[in-house]
């Protein structure tokens, strides 16, 4: 018998020897998630895809509806990946009754995107603890591009004691610098064309405080402009947050990340640098 201590000590402990990595994901997989699956691949045992889109996270005037499914291709990509399992559950599966218990995410889910995405990161946070909780994986694989969203999952899962390592892989990117994601399929040839903007006014703003600027408007000052020059650009949030708490910073003193969300038309955009 052994009596142990710490929770790090139970864990240990109770570890099983297959190491079991998770990819959540929404489906409408591209190179942007083919990279997580690969990163996953290379580092586990058994390799599990989720796919699901979930309506806890979509606001009532989001693209739920029209988010794309494209199931067949997604499964071609997770076998010619070496998935070992897709976990694609149906609505009924995930809420069969409905949610009573929630995942509040405080501070870090009202900054950036959630202030403009009311109740988006409680979803979003609900139902990544609800595949945790479904697969039990050692590790899962989210990506960069989703800042917000990877440092509240990290919060939650040390907040709650979440056995699970959470593993963070760098955004994949068109040639021209827009980060992949299923979103840019709802872009018309126009707004596709303005859409590396983004990334473009984000490398500037991180140039500047390379060259040593410290002052955080000075920075946008910087950045703002290349968005605004594509008419078809309406730009949401153009922030420099720390990295820990993602809080607009006074002054650079630091490391800090440049995050921005802009519209093209009716398709929302996102993206952020380090610096
Ligand atoms: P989804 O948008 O399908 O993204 C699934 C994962 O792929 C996320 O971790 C996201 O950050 C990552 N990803 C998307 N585009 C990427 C890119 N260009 N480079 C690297 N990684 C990229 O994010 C979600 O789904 C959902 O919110 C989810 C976590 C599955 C919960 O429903």
């Amino acid at each position: 018998m052994r009596a142990v201590h710490t929770v790090r000590e139970v864990r240990e402990s109770l570890e099983s020897k297959k190491h079991i990595g998770l990819v959540p994901t929404m489906g409408a997989l591209h190179t942007g998630h083919e990279k997580l699956i690969q990163t996953a691949r290379g580092e586990s045992d058994v390799v599990v895809v989720s796919i699901f889109v979930n309506p806890l996270q979509f606001g009532p005037n989001e693209d739920y509806g029209r988010y794309p499914r494209t199931m067949e291709h997604d499964l071609e990509m997770c076998e010619s990946n070496d998935v070992d399992l897709v976990f694609a559950p149906s609505v009924g599966e995930m809420y069969p009754q409905p949610q009573t218990t929630l995942i509040e995410v405080g501070r870090l889910g009202e900054q950036l995107c959630g202030k403009f995405r009311l109740g988006h990161f409680r979803g979003v946070a609900t139902v990544v603890l609800k595949l945790l909780n479904i697969v039990q994986p050692h590790r899962a694989y989210f990506g960069e591009k989703d800042l917000q969203q990877l440092t509240i999952v990290r919060r939650m899962v040390a907040d709650l004691n979440v056995p699970t390592v959470i593993v963070a892989v760098p955004t994949v990117r068109e040639p021209d610098g827009l980060a992949l994601s299923s979103r840019n399929k709802y872009l018309n040839a126009e707004e596709r064309q303005a859409a590396p903007n983004l990334y473009r006014a984000l490398l500037e703003a991180a140039n500047r405080i390379r060259a040593g600027e410290r002052n955080p408007s000075k920075v946008r000052e910087w950045g703002l402009p290349i968005l605004n020059s594509s008419p078809l650009v309406r730009v949401e949030y153009f922030e420099i947050v720390d990295p820990d708490e993602l809080q607009p910073v006074q002054q650079i003193t630091g490391p800090v990340r440049i995050a921005s969300a802009i519209w093209l038309g009716t398709t929302r955009l996102i993206d952020n640098v380090n610096a």
